[in-house]
């Protein structure tokens, strides 16, 4: 069983220097715990991070990463970069992405290609809206979805990504899937990568995102394809943080 993550997505929230501060009072708190922990930061928050947290056992990384390699793509970030500071991940794919720069499964394939060739282990996110889980289509849209986003990814070991599932509409509406529901999508998940990546796809680690919290995070975890979680709004404060380690633990 691969080791759980929890990853902590911070959107477009903190300055640097509340980064900075948000990171020391981490270190002073963490808690014990079974999972692995990594921050998914604004690109400038970055530094700051990497100057509190390497050497330590807390992961970071970004929320997006440029398809391309360098060259002329004004306000890109590519993987060599990332890599630089001593990121570890990026986030790709996210519905927040998909829905306000429009990217669509092709673009997301090419950054999570470009994040592994990069030596960054991206975070593919993929999950249905409202309207489709009302049909309740969820399951053959996302692992569509999934395929399309994967299309160009050839992983050459488990560890190298992994894969979120996040129902819009759970996203930040305080409504979650049920572990049931969570747990049901993760073993189609795994179904899946097993027909891509065959004897790689049982440690690729499958994340639920939606509203997780330290009061929910242990039903979800404890469904068996699901490998951690993928916070975005308990993300925010250390308190809140140290309670999902906990619960997680
Ligand atoms: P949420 O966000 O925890 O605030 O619902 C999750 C995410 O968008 O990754």
């Amino acid at each position: 069983m691969p080791q759980n993550l929890l990853a902590l997505n911070w959107k477009m929230n903190k300055t640097p220097s509340e980064a900075m501060k948000w990171a020391e009072t981490l270190a002073s708190q963490l808690p014990q715990t079974q999972a692995e922990l990594a921050i998914l930061a604004p690109a400038i928050d970055l530094p700051a991070l990497a100057q509190k947290l390497n050497g330590s056992s807390v992961g970071w990384g970004a929320q997006d990463i440029s398809q391309h390699e360098s060259g002329a793509y004004t306000g890109e970030i590519s993987a060599a970069m990332l890599g630089d500071v001593g990121a570890k991940y990026a986030i790709v794919g996210h519905s927040e992405r998909r829905l306000y720069q429009s990217e669509s499964s092709q673009i997301v394939a090419s950054k999570a290609a470009a994040a592994i060739n990069g030596g960054i282990v991206p975070i593919i996110c993929v999950g249905e809206g409202l309207d489709v889980r009302e049909k309740g289509e969820q399951v053959p849209f996302t692992l569509d979805q999934l395929r399309d986003s994967l299309s160009q990814v050839p992983v050459l070991r488990a560890d190298q990504m992994v894969v979120a599932y996040e129902p819009v509409w759970a996203i930040g509406t305080g409504k979650t899937a049920t572990a049931q529901d969570a747990g049901e999508m993760a073993d189609a998940i795994r179904d899946a990568l097993r027909g891509l990546y065959r004897e790689y796809a049982g440690d690729v680690r499958i994340l639920y995102g939606g509203s997780v919290k330290p009061g929910n995070i242990a039903e979800i975890c404890a469904q068996p394809n699901v490998n951690g979680a993928l916070v975005g709004g308990a993300s925010l404060d250390v308190e809140s943080v140290v309670g999902l380690a906990q619960a997680l633990a």
